[in-house]
């Protein structure tokens, strides 16, 4: 017997690439998604589901769509009936917006998940009922900044930030015994978590409920910790969210990428195929009952200023990004990842790298636009104005609003 999977949020980037590698491998997959119109623009619906799909073949069209919200009960007793596993990517994600929305950002990822596991509970009371596993899409937000090292001291130091020092455009994280500044560090899993936004928040809730229910109930919960995902299939409507595609839609569109800060923070990029991949072997793999938790990323950096200029390259552009000088709340400076327990335990291989991995970014892209599915793009400018009318943004001189 085919094993059923729910995926909350399927409809979305990185559901739309595991639904077709969990299909393709042979799991019945049901998607739960309400079709969130800032990822998926007005009236988007069940029709245009198949959209991304044209990149994502025809398995896509063999999964099962069920159109709901995560919230409401009554929605999640239809979508979980006979399932075995869920993958629980429904969220809404975007760390500068989380800022300003806390509502929204707790209602959805902190009720959602609550609502979630409430339902998971009474489906497994019902006679047959049988989920086993949660896999959750967890965050590299949590960590708040990543580690890193003094070489005057020789230690390894959580790195934080100063008010006064952003003020003062000075933008690394520095000792706070000697004022050296630090080197960055791979992160790895049991560095305390440090959630610098609302959303980074809510995702460390939403990983400590599935701990909690997993605990309780001797069900299997793994927290997949992605870093920054790119790849085909990345929103373009929606200007709050997904690096890679924000600097591409304004590249599209022959204006300059903007950059907050100096553009030299380091980020640690991965491929949606990556992701898609290390989330079927985690579901097959990690059965025994507990909580545990994987960083995914590839465990190569790249720094903002230079991943606009390389997209840029892929792109045919020679438009050269913005800096703004700038400091967003909520934002790191760098986080990269060690991603050694994944290796060793998910047997995880990243495999896309960055220059392919863009290179296909950009083919997308162009074929987007070529077939007019590009109008969509956001340009930006109103997240950065909502920002700084917010007072979410530092520069040299002060607050902005
Ligand atoms: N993309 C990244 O770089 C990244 C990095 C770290 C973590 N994540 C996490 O991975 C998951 C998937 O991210 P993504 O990039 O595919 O985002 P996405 O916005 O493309 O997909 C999220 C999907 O969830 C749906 N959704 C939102 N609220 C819902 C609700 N209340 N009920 C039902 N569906 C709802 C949206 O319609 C959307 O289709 C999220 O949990 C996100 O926090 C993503
Ligand atoms: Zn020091």
């Amino acid at each position: 017997m085919s094993e059923r999977v729910l995926i909350t949020g399927g409809a979305g980037f990185v559901g739309q690439h595991l639904s077709r590698e969990l299909a393709e491998a042979g799991y019945l997959v049901r998607i739960a998604d309400n079709f969130d119109p800032q990822v998926h623009g007005e009236n988007a619906g069940l029709k245009k589901a198949g959209r991304n799909g044209d990149a994502l073949s025809h398995a896509i069209r063999a999964v099962e769509w069920m159109r709901g919200d995560i919230r409401d009960p009554d929605f999640l007793k239809r979508a979980l009936a006979g399932a075995h596993s869920v993958v629980h990517l429904a969220a809404v994600v975007g760390v500068g917006q989380s800022m300003y929305q806390y509502d929204r950002y707790v209602d959805h990822n902190l009720r959602g998940t609550a609502e979630l596991l409430q339902a998971i509970l009474k489906e497994n009371q019902k006679p047959r009922g049988g989920i086993r596993t949660i896999v959750l899409a967890g965050s590299m937000s949590i960590y708040g900044e990543g580690l890193g090292h003094c070489s005057n001291c020789d230690q390894i130091l959580q790195a934080r930030r100063q008010v006064e020092q952003l003020q003062r455009q000075e933008w690394e994280p520095r000792c706070p015994r000697c004022r050296t500044e630090l080197k960055p560090v791979a992160t790895p899993e049991n560095k305390p978590p440090e959630p610098a936004s609302v959303y980074a928040f809510t995702k460390y809730g939403q990983e400590q409920l599935c701990e909690l229910f997993a605990s309780s109930y001797g069900l299997a919960a793994v927290s997949l910790r992605f870093f920054n995902i790119y790849g085909p299939g990345q929103s373009l409507s929606n200007p709050y969210t997904g690096v890679a595609a924000n600097f591409a839609a304004r590249l599209l569109r022959g204006l300059p990428p903007l950059i907050f800060e100096d553009g030299r923070q380091q980020r640690d990029l991965i491929s949606v195929h990556d992701i898609a991949r290390a989330a079927r072997q985690a579901l097959a793999l990690a059965r025994q009952p507990g909580a545990r938790v994987y960083n995914l990323a590839s465990g190569q950096t790249v720094s903002m200023g230079e991943l606009a200029r390389r997209l840029a390259r892929a792109l045919d552009s020679d438009i050269e990004p913005l800096i703004t000088g700038q400091y967003r709340a909520g934002d790191i400076r760098h986080c990269i990842a060690d991603i050694s327990r994944a290796r060793a335990e998910l047997q995880f291989q990243p495999r896309v790298n960055l220059q392919d991995g863009l290179r296909e970014l950009a083919e997308w892209l162009r074929r987007e636009e070529f077939e007019g599915r590009a109008q969509t793009l956001s340009p930006l400018p109103q997240p950065i104005a909502e920002l700084n009318a917010w007072g979410l943004t530092l520069s040299a001189s002060g607050r902005t609003n």
